[in-house]
């Protein structure tokens, strides 16, 4: 398989610190990759390698097979988007999209005239072409910025967190363009953030990077239905979380008692590896609790007091004290509503298929 980027084993010391850890990532031709993780993971750094703007530590950057090592950005065939967009404020919006052709010694007016048209067609600038940067909304200079980095075709473009200067609602939407945009040309992208809702919408795949190291890369809908650790579960979306030991397998079928005494069954592939007495961490989406179900000693089946109730629109998260220092987080539907305020008691359930078994 030739892939269109590929780093093996890329790592960055500084000093004793260790910034980026021994990362390994294969990416085809087209394919739109986010990292994502917490301030200071590593992120940036990762991407400056790529850019070759950070000399790795150790490890091997490739792009189309080629091995990038000690040659310089300029000459990598790769475009870069800043959250702050670096545009040339002095230079019109036309001036700055076909700034990079003309760097790359196309001179002829109607090609750059053409193809300027296309591109800014494509991120809808058409009509402000001889205005300053200044001149801008903060959503069009980001498309300003999107326009010049695509127009020469790059290999690989890199963002990092290009859209968090906009407010939320143009940040949901262009995000959903960026895409778009990135898919209708055949672009292989790079995108980092630590907004894990853009890094859902936005990618074909998500490596979810941990003190300097991927964590886990797989799609989206795996990455919330299957995190393979604590940290993505916590992470990705909301999670509750039972440590425990196992009591009994039966085929994808286990038996928990919790820490907190609770009696946990769920179904997880792969159970036939544990065997009684292992440790182990379940975990539960909100939305994967069922409030309302009652009943003595059944496994699944958890009381507790609720200390708050939030309302979120859509769903209300209720906080619930359910003994031993343990608190959950369960979300309903609005139209489901449980009649159930602070300080009552509420009875709910575990869904025995919706329990995730993580590593620690
Ligand atoms: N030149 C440097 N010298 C020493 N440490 C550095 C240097 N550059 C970055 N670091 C450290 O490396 C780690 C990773 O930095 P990086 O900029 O890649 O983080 P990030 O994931 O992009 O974070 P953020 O989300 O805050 O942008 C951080 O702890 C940072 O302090
Ligand atoms: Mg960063």
């Amino acid at each position: 398989m030739d892939y269109q980027l590929e780093l093996t084993n890329v790592a960055k010391h500084y000093k004793d610190f260790i910034a980026v850890d021994n990362v390994d990532l294969q990416i085809k031709k087209g394919e739109i990759i986010s990292l994502l993780g917490s301030s200071g993971c590593g992120k940036t750094t990762t991407l400056r390698m790529i850019a070759g703007l950070i000399e790795p530590t150790k490890g091997t950057i490739r792009i189309q097979g080629e091995n990038m090592n000690g040659v310089p950005p300029h000459k990598r065939d790769i475009s870069m988007v800043f959250q702050n967009y670096a545009l040339f404020p002095h230079l019109s919006v036309y001036e700055n999209i076909v700034y990079g052709l003309k760097m790359r010694k196309i001179r002829d007016k109607k090609v750059l005239m053409e193809r300027a048209r296309e591109m800014m067609d494509i991120v809808q600038l058409s009509g402000v072409e001889n205005r300053l940067p200044r001149e801008l909304s903060g959503g069009q200079q980001q498309r300003v910025s999107l326009a010049r980095a695509m127009i020469v075709e790059p290999k690989v473009m890199l963002f990092d967190e290009p859209l968090s200067n906009l407010d939320a609602k143009l940040r949901e939407r262009t995000r959903v363009e960026i895409r778009n945009l990135l898919k209708r040309m055949n672009v292989t992208a790079i995108y980092v953030t630590h907004d894990q809702e853009e890094a859902l919408t936005i990618s074909d795949r998500i490596a979810v990077m941990n003190k300097g190291k991927i964590e886990q890369i797989t799609v989206p809908t795996e990455l919330y239905t299957k995190p393979a650790t604590k940290f993505i579960a916590g992470f990705v979306g909301h999670a509750n979380f039972f440590e425990g030991t196992v009591q009994h397998v039966d085929g994808d079928r286990i038996l928990v008692k919790s820490k907190g005494r609770h009696l946990i069954q769920a179904v997880v592939p792969g159970a036939g590896r544990l065997s009684a007495g292992k440790e182990v961490t379940l975990a539960i989406r909100p939305e994967n609790i069922l409030a309302g179900a009652s009943g003595q000693n059944m496994p699944n089946l958890v009381s507790g007091t609720v200390t708050a109730r939030i309302y979120l629109g859509s769903t209300v998260r209720y906080l619930v004290d359910a003994g031993e220092g343990k608190e959950i987080e369960i979300d309903l539907q609005t139209k489901h509503l449980v009649d159930c305020g602070e300080g009552d008691t509420i009875h709910f359930s575990l869904d025995e298929n919706n329990l995730i078994l993580v590593n620690r």
